[in-house]
């Protein structure tokens, strides 16, 4: 059994008010902390739900974070929220480089590898996302792409830097669109990811891309594959603990 502890982190995107993530949390805690013992648990609401669910999951072991950062401290970055920041109100998970972030919103290997450093010494987890898209995955480029992403954004961290980000595997055509990757080869793609920098083989590395309660047992039953980076399946309670349930007990089997 390998010692990496399983991980489920409910990506909501631009969804939820601060009011509708304190009645998704009222109802999804008390569950939730049930499956810790299998499983972590975070949350990542949007910045303004931050406070919301950060005081609504106070007295549990369930995390919450954030879906991007500036990688600079403080100064005069208009509309940003620097990791420094993060970090200070208790984040442990921050997601970086999502497809939906370098598609509409310009972000780049560059400067997913300030924010990972920046995130790092802020003492906040990075959730790594790498991925191809349609196109390169019709041309056979899905490794290239992806190892391409990795060394451009984790190249510079030591093995044991390496060791403590999570990596999300997300093939660009399978978010949000229901067409989940195939587990074997998605599991083959983040094997190789494993192999291609010290360190990354300790670190937690999920699938993300349509990960639903009826497929997640398939994700996870999958050697190189310990949990789930999970869209639309995360904005339903009973939906996102079904998932969990279900991935975690093949997971905690393996
Ligand atoms: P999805 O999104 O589960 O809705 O496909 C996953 C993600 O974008 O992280």
């Amino acid at each position: 059994m390998t010692k990496r502890r399983p991980l489920f982190a409910a990506n909501w995107k631009c969804y939820k008010t601060p009011e509708e993530a304190r009645a998704y949390v009222a109802d999804f805690v008390v569950p939730a902390d049930a499956l810790i013992p299998r499983a972590d648990i975070a949350l990542l609401p949007p910045f303004i739900s931050i406070e919301a669910v950060r005081s609504a999951l106070e007295k549990t072991t369930i995390a919450f974070g954030a879906q991007d950062c500036y990688y600079e401290p403080r100064g005069a970055f208009t509309g940003e929220v620097s990791a420094v920041m993060l970090g200070e109100i208790g984040c442990k998970y921050c997601v970086v480089g999502h497809s939906e972030r370098r598609r509409l919103f310009g972000e780049t290997d560059e400067s997913v590898r300030e924010k990972v450093t920046a995130l790092l010494a802020a003492s906040v987890t990075p959730i790594v996302c790498v991925g191809e898209t349609l196109e390169e995955y019709k041309a056979g480029q899905t490794l290239l792409r992806v190892m391409q992403q990795i060394s451009d954004g984790l190249g510079h961290l030591d093995d044991d830097e390496r060791a403590n980000l999570v990596i999300a595997y997300e093939p660009v055509w399978a978010i949000g669109t229901g067409l989940a990757d195939d587990p074997e080869s998605a599991n083959k793609t983040i094997g190789s990811i494993r192999q291609t920098l010290g360190g990354l083989d300790e670190a937690r590395m999920l699938y993300g891309g349509s990960m639903k309660a009826d497929n997640a047992a398939a994700f996870c039953a999958q050697p190189n594959i310990d949990g789930g980076l999970v869209g639309s399946a995360s904005l339903e309670p009973a939906a996102f603990l079904k998932l969990i349930a279900n991935g975690a007990q093949v997971r905690n089997e393996r």
